[in-house]
């Protein structure tokens, strides 16, 4: 956010029109609704090449020779090699997890025989920066040295360095090997020269920068899991989305394949690969070195819950809508046992200890599980049953999330009903929809019974043209209509526990789904205007919601405005969102019931832009950014809202 200092005086007034100006009437003494910690949270799924190409910073695409087209993103470096220098061997019943690699067998000492890999687009590469590359090799004769090179655009050697092979055990070994840049590209490309004669057996080839988040190795982009620290989460969901479920069981999302040494990690291939119309994405896989590990590594990071979402034994009910028979759900429901056990078990037990081997000992306090993401119908309720059953009776602190479907929609009915008769613990919901749908809904949960489950907003969007319409853009009127609708989740934090937009990353060259949270490519991240909303509630989030009304009711679109208030009992502020939504601007006052003080100091965010329409983009990305100010001035000062705007006021009580 963008800070500047400047002292407001605004004075009590009677607007120029003669008419008292509408009032808010903040009530300090009323019901005070706790607001969860996880009110506001993230939501990642491997979309848009969200994991690899994005939040793993390798920049080697298929280092391990396992896509479908085992050479996909390598390419010979000078011409064809002779007739079986270069084969790839797969060695399935030996390897069932990485079955593929590259054999080299040279048979002349003759130079000018290596591969190119193109990365994800190019590679970014920084003059002075160091990037480790390392592999997996195996030498049954010797002889082969192999030359690294990093290439800019123009084809012309930035980055160098040699390795020779010298263990011949015939074992697998492991090499890493640093090199340092002397220029910059952004379209950079690994180059590997294999010199000499003999046979070398290479798989797991990856180039990390070492600037990664926390500097691990084979770790994330730090200006990508930046972005996410800055939004102080409350919570992560991950892996997914669709990509839990898989277009059939056998692409569905196993977290056991995604954790441990990154060789015994088992590629899949990426459900947003194939089947979007006008974005096919052939080269979409999920390596997993972003697996569920990691996953927790980065909510512990960021200080957000972690809440994995697992299959419940049914595929995309969008694709092949496959179910397990209930007689086979036992290994799904024994992986959801085993997670909570990887998660939250004591280092003695055998997943806890797994998790402590990977270097975490201590548990990562999991409190929440989804079982299933959007699925629906009786075959759903007839798995979520058994599910629960097995959970709650070893684990009955543990909060299960349980799906209504795509809602809203004609499941949704049977679905909402459905589980609040079964007593669930939290409904989640999903909203894709248009601007007017946002504005028309912020009241929603006014009416919700507050007796019965939780409600999770586990996915929502404003969608600027259509639903699933791929001319979507993160629009200054998606973020306020987003906004609007916020204010509602906070006025209603008695029962909306948590939330979350989706999705969250989009790379600009290989996306399937738009809108998104933040948009990136190999070098930028893009904060859109959605985003700031999210940071905004995020960041001024409050402990407690407290009655804000406008002639005693709350401010749910009148004079298309909307209006929420908090209280945080810890820094002793006076949190008030305020949406205006019309291309006007708007003169309010507020009253205070129970406020003591004289003079109120606090700071202003604001977030508004030219029109309706703006949007960041990389080249001008500060177009809707929120501006803070600090404020002092009298309690009852006036406040003025901005067309199109987003205010958020923090006073000190
Ligand atoms: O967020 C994109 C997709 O939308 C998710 O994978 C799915 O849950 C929903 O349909």
């Amino acid at each position: 956010m963008k800070r500047y200092t400047a002292f407001l005086l605004l004075v009590a007034a009677i607007r120029s029109n003669g008419q008292a100006p509408v009032a808010y009437n903040v009530d300090l003494t009323g019901n005070r609704k706790p607001i969860a910690e996880s009110l506001w949270g993230i939501f990642f799924e491997d979309i848009n090449r969200g994991a690899d190409g994005g939040l793993n910073a390798d920049l080697v695409k298929n280092g391990s020779f396992e896509f479908n087209d085992p050479m996909m993103g390598w390419k010979p470096a000078a011409g064809k090699a002779p007739d079986g220098t270069l084969v790839i061997v797969n060695r399935q019943a030996e390897n069932a997890n990485n079955p593929k690699y590259l054999q080299i067998a040279k048979q002349q000492v003759a130079n000018g025989i290596g591969l190119i890999n193109e990365g994800f687009g190019g590679m970014v590469i920084k003059k002075g920066q160091s990037y480790s590359l390392s592999m997996m090799y195996r030498q049954s004769t010797p002889g082969i040295t192999l030359t690294v090179q990093i290439f800019n655009q123009t084809g012309k050697p930035i980055a160098k360095t040699t390795i020779s092979p010298n263990a011949v055990s015939g074992e697998w070994q492991e090499q890493s090997i640093n090199l340092t840049a002397d220029d910059t590209t952004s379209k950079g490309r690994l180059v590997i020269w294999f010199d000499g004669q003999g046979k070398l057996d290479l798989d797991m080839i990856s180039l990390y920068p070492s600037d990664t988040w926390k500097k691990r190795s084979h770790g994330l982009r730090a200006d990508m899991v930046q972005s996410l620290a800055d939004l102080k989460p409350g919570f992560v969901r991950f892996p997914g989305g669709c990509i839990v479920e898989g277009t059939d069981l056998n692409e569905r999302y196993q977290w056991k394949h995604t954790i441990g040494p990154l060789n015994e990690r088992k590629l899949i291939i990426n459900k947003w690969n194939h089947g979007v119309e006008k974005r096919p994405t052939p080269d979409y896989y999920q390596s997993y070195a972003l697996g569920f590990f990691e996953y927790f590594q980065m909510c512990d990071d960021i200080g957000a819950s972690p809440m994995p979402i697992i299959n419940c034994g049914m595929s995309c009910q969008f694709n092949t809508a496959e179910v397990v028979p209930m007689n086979q759900l036992d290994t799904y429901i024994q992986d959801a046992l085993d997670l909570i056990e990887f998660a939250n078990g004591d280092v003695n037990t055998t997943w806890g200890k797994k998790r402590a081997d990977l270097g975490h000992p201590a548990p990562f306090g999991m409190k929440w599980l989804g079982v299933g993401n959007e699925n629906w119908g009786p075959q759903y309720i007839e798995r979520l049953l058994a599910f629960s059953k097995a959970i709650k009776s070893k684990y009955p602190e543990m909060q299960l999330i349980t799906s209504t479907g795509y809602s809203p929609n004609p499941q949704f009915r049977y679905m909402d009903t459905t589980l609040r008769k079964l007593q669930v613990d939290i409904i989640d919901e999903h909203y894709y929809q248009t601007p007017n749908w946002f504005l028309m809904n912020s009241a929603k949960y006014d009416n919700y019974d507050r007796k019965g489950p939780k409600i999770f907003l586990g996915e929502y969007a404003c969608h600027s043209v259509r639903i699933g319409s791929q001319d979507n853009k993160n629009t200054l009127l998606c973020a306020l209509a987003e906004a609007a609708f916020m204010t509602g989740l906070e006025r209603n934090a008695d029962i909306v526990t948590m939330s979350a937009y989706a999705p969250l990353f989009a790379h600009t060259d290989a996306w399937q789904w738009t809108p998104n949270l933040i948009w990136f490519n190999n070098s930028q991240v893009l904060k859109t205007p959605s985003y700031y909303v999210q940071q905004m509630f995020s960041n001024n989030r409050g402990t407690h919601a407290i009655p804000i009304l406008e002639e005693g009711k709350p401010v749910t679109g009148q004079d298309s405005c909307f209006v929420t208030a908090a209280i945080d009992t810890a820094s002793k502020e006076v949190i008030i969102k305020l949406v205006n939504a019309s291309a006007d601007k708007k003169t309010r006052s507020l009253n205070w019931k129970g406020a003591k003080a004289k003079k109120l100091e606090g700071t202003i965010t604001v977030l508004k832009g030219l029109g309706i329409n703006d949007q960041n983009t990389m080249e001008k990305p500060d177009s809707v950014i929120p501006m803070v100010t600090k404020w002092q001035g009298k309690p009852n000062a006036l406040i003025e809202l901005p067309p199109y705007s987003l205010t958020v006021f923090r006073y000190k009580m």
